[in-house]
């Protein structure tokens, strides 16, 4: 800290004005603070001191890093599909213009156009999620409903996207409770999402369902790549994304949101692996009645 503020005094001391500098205080408890400082003269215009003034910026500079991120997944990651859906339907126009529009092209072409539109549309959800819990404004709206027939649609509709994996289900014949339907969709569908991705070569995949008296667990287990125990605890984290996966797409904020939701049901959600290449392991559990609905 000493040294910081030492060419800043010195600068003073010359009478020169310092302009809102910034300083990053790294270290575990990072801060980062600006610092603005005028000379003081008297009458004469002859130098008696200054004034430096020290304003705490972290908040504002997370708040800045983050607009960063944000946007440069929006430059990025939702511009790839749009432009894939384009090139598709301009495709499909070309081929019915050269009268070569078979049902297969069709069916093909029109299969891509769904597919990349369901991928936006999950982005712009996790986009519009995000906002809303950094802004503290992740609310649910629970109300009575079945787990079992939202988990066993969202198998299906997952199932239909992939002909590598074998998606299970094995739960009670019914799981009642008071949750935020639509948002326990998106942690499914999120969870299920990953299971897929990240076990390129095809396996089964299981979601068991355990309901007991006062809590619901639901466990998605993969055979893919599977989680190093330093990973572990990251992958909760926003944008965070493992070593190893990179190359797949992906923005980072899946888990992170459905941490959110879960929580936001007072419930926890956890991962476990046996290590890299052994498969992973989500569980959340969920109380039966949500907090905000008590
Ligand atoms: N089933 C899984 N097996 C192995 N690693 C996983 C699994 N699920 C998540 N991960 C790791 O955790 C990271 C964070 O996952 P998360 O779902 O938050 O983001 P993402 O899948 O990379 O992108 P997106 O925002 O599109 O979901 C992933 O990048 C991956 O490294
Ligand atoms: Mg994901």
């Amino acid at each position: 800290m000493a040294e910081t503020l030492a060419p800043m005094v010195e600068a003073l001391q010359r009478g020169e004005v310092i302009a809102d500098t910034e300083v990053d205080l790294e270290g575990p408890g990072r801060r980062i603070l600006s610092f603005s400082g005028t000379p003081l003269r008297d009458a004469f215009g002859t130098l008696i001191g200054s004034v430096l003034i020290v304003r705490d910026v972290t908040g504002r500079r997370e708040v800045e890093d983050l607009k960063d991120e944000v946007l440069s997944i929006a430059s990025h990651d939702l511009r790839v599909p749009v432009a894939v859906i384009k090139a598709q339907a301009q495709l499909l126009r070309r081929l019915i213009d050269h009268k070569k529009a078979d049902i297969g092209a069709i069916d093909e072409g029109l299969g891509s156009i769904v597919g990349q539109t369901d991928h936006l549309s999950r982005l712009l959800t996790l986009l519009l999620d995000l906002s809303r819990i950094e802004a503290g404004r992740l609310e649910l709206a629970p109300a009575p409903m079945d787990l079992r027939l939202l988990i066993s649609r969202t198998i299906k509709g997952m199932q239909a996207t992939t002909r590598r994996h074998v998606l299970q289900l094995r739960a009670p014949q019914q799981v009642r409770g008071s949750w935020d339907e639509h948002r326990l969709q998106e942690v499914l569908e999120n969870l299920l999402a990953n299971a897929v991705k990240y076990s390129p070569k095809g396996g089964t995949i299981g979601v068991h369902v355990r309901a007991g008296k006062r809590s619901v667990t639901v466990r998605v287990n993969d055979q893919g790549i599977g989680l190093d125990l330093d990973e572990m605890p990251h992958v909760f984290e926003r944008f965070y994304r493992a070593k190893g996966t990179r190359a797949l797409e992906g923005a980072g904020l899946g888990l992170y949101v459905c941490q959110a939701i879960v929580a936001a049901h007072g419930g926890r959600l956890w991962a476990e692996s046996a290590g890299s290449g052994h498969g992973s392991t989500f569980s959340f559990t969920l109380p039966h009645a949500t907090m905000a609905d008590a």
